[in-house]
């Protein structure tokens, strides 16, 4: 049994739906704090708390389980920084629990989803895995702390792992099975898709003067779906014995702030209000991966790296979503 650790949010519930393809068997715990009952499709589900140690020892005691990936963490960059408290308890502290029940249980394989966002201001451009990290705000310093602590166990108790950093994730499920739930994000593509469903009054794009192409920001665009290719590739070379490993994942390239909104208007048919205001702060002009050792030693092909697939599948579980929640 493999346990999905917030499998009921944005990116693991994509990872569920493609361990369930692949054949493994699931049990998603959750909290439902952001996470969603509904996008829980496959496997069992087993509600609990990683604040709470005893309901982490009983999803253990329940199922056997093998190896454990896990989501379940604050997301929210701006937030991160004005409440720290809350993303060091959350995404550090409670998955030290995880750590301790998966040590007790004699559980030693993890996927940890970590992010672009340890690496902090580019030094270079495109990215790899021996790009110094120095985040800039507390959320990347949690991702790079737990990047830490894995290594750390790995060295003192074996735990292998595997940590994913992944780029901007988007997209959603090609068959609208999963998404974003609406309303739980501020990242762009969302809101873009908000404000063409009319959910917001406008998308702002923050800062036209940046020294690329057009003027706004570049960011590396990967497909959710593409990520769940990455997770099921990661868990069959941990299950296969080999070492510890972090991996970056990205398409390789970029896409500006005003290409995502153009291609938006020309899926959805729809033409919003466009709003150019300040930039925010901390957004760096580019962001792309270099992703090569993941595609070497996975042999990981990211399949939907164009931008028309990326905004269509997330606009068709838009609407969909937004029907039911309405
Ligand atoms: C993308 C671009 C904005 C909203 C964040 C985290 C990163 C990672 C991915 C998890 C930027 C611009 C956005 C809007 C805009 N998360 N934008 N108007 O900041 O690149 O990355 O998510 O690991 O750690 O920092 O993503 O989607 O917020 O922004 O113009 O209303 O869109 O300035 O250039 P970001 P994003």
């Amino acid at each position: 049994m493999i346990l999905i650790v917030g499998g009921a949010g944005y990116i693991g519930s994509h990872i569920n739906k493609e361990l369930n393809k692949e054949g493994f068997e699931t049990v998603v715990f959750d909290n439902l704090y952001s996470g969603k009952k509904e996008l829980v499709k496959w496997g069992e589900f087993f509600e609990g708390d990683l604040g709470k140690i005893e309901s982490i020892r009983e999803v253990f005691k329940k199922y056997k389980i093998e190896a454990v990936l896990h989501f379940a963490a604050y997301k929210a960059v701006g937030e991160s920084v004005t409440d720290p408290q809350k993303y060091y308890k959350n995404n550090v502290a409670n998955t030290l629990n995880l750590f301790e029940v998966m040590k007790e249980n004699g559980v030693n394989k993890f996927i940890f989803s970590s992010s672009a966002a340890t690496f902090g201001e580019p030094k270079y451009i495109p990215i790899d895995e021996k790009h110094p990290q120095n985040p800039i705000n507390p959320y990347g310093e949690t991702k790079l702390i737990v990047e830490h602590i894995i290594r750390d166990y790995d060295k003192a108790y074996g735990m292998k792992y595997v940590a994913l950093r992944y780029f901007n994730a988007c997209g959603a499920d090609l068959e609208a099975d999963v998404g974003e739930w609406p309303g739980s994000s501020s990242n762009l593509i969302p809101l873009v898709l908000d404000a063409a469903i009319g959910r917001r009054e406008d998308i702002k794009v923050f800062g036209t003067d940046y020294e690329t192409p057009d003027g706004t920001c570049v960011r590396d665009y990967i497909h959710v779906t593409d990520l769940a290719t990455a997770h099921v590739l990661a868990l069959k070379y941990l299950l296969d014995g080999k070492e510890s490993q972090c991996f970056n994942l990205g398409n390789g390239k970029g896409f500006s702030v005003k290409e995502v909104i153009d291609m938006a208007k020309k899926i959805t048919g729809i033409d919003f209000k466009v709003t150019e205001v300040e930039r925010r702060a901390g957004d760096p002009p580019e962001l792309v991966a270099d992703s090569k050792l993941a595609r070497e030693i996975l042999k990981w092909e990211p399949r939907y790296a164009d931008l028309e697939t990326i905004v269509s599948s997330a606009w068709k579980w838009h609407q969909k979503v937004c029907q039911i929640i309405k």
